[in-house]
């Protein structure tokens, strides 16, 4: 059985604008393993936030990869722009362009690790053809668009279903879940499979002084069954 603690990846949507470099430099040194970067284009979601002149300015301010969560459409004319900015890992929705596998690929062409996002209404099937064109799974525990919303229950089934399938086949994908995620709902994600927690509102909530206790408190959760 193993007792693999799950990967933490900070949310910078939740963190001090004005000190963007701080607030990662701080999420480094507080325990955090990939900083989870938040796109938005107020047209595939209904809020704007970060492109890739912020990407390349964070870089400098961490060695942990950047987990960048694409929600703009079209998306494949932007992958350069941000693997070039320092993207390491870049994540996109399939209803965010027509032809998922070409994006998935232009991605890991670009060198990148590919991920494909499940919004809470898209059903897993989506999965079935990409599944060699993939590095990891994120599965929406909110409606994209804002940090600070309410963690959806029924997403944990879907990361069940997930789960099986990656072990069927013994693929190495991580498992990812983003939205509304706490320390009080961290262990039921990690038990029904999750490798990976994004959380904002949960690692930046107190302000620098907590962030490597509020980290802990998502890392200490112990998976069970596997
Ligand atoms: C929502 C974003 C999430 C969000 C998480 O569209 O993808 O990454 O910032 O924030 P919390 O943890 O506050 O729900
Ligand atoms: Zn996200």
């Amino acid at each position: 059985m193993s007792v693999t603690p799950p990967l933490i990846c900070p949310s910078i949507l939740a963190s001090d604008f004005a000190r963007l470099g701080e607030e990662v430099k701080a999420v480094t040194a507080a325990g955090a393993d990939f900083i989870h970067i938040d796109v938005m284009d107020g047209h595939f979601v209904p809020n704007i936030t970060i492109g890739p002149d912020v990407v390349k300015a964070l870089r400098p301010h961490t060695d942990l990869p950047f987990d960048v969560h694409l929600m703009i459409s079209p998306v494949d004319p932007f992958l350069e722009a941000f693997r070039a900015a320092g993207a390491d890992l870049m994540s996109v929705h399939p209803e965010a362009g027509p032809h998922l596998n070409r994006t998935l690929r232009q991605i890991r062409h670009l060198g990148a690790k590919a991920g494909v996002v499940l919004n809470p209404a898209t059903p897993v099937d989506v999965l079935d053809w990409v599944m060699d064109d993939l590095d990891l799974i994120l599965v929406m525990s909110v409606n994209p668009g804002f940090g600070g919303q309410s963690f959806i229950d029924t997403q944990l089934r879907k990361i069940e279903t997930i789960r099986k399938r990656l072990d069927a086949i013994s693929h190495p994908a991580i498992l990812q879940v983003d939205g509304g995620v706490t320390a009080a709902n961290a262990k039921a994600c990690v038990d029904a499979g999750a490798t990976a927690l994004v959380a904002g509102t949960a690692v930046f909530r107190g302000g620098a002084a907590q962030y490597q206790a509020n980290i802990a408190a998502l890392k200490g959760v112990a998976p069970e069954g596997r």
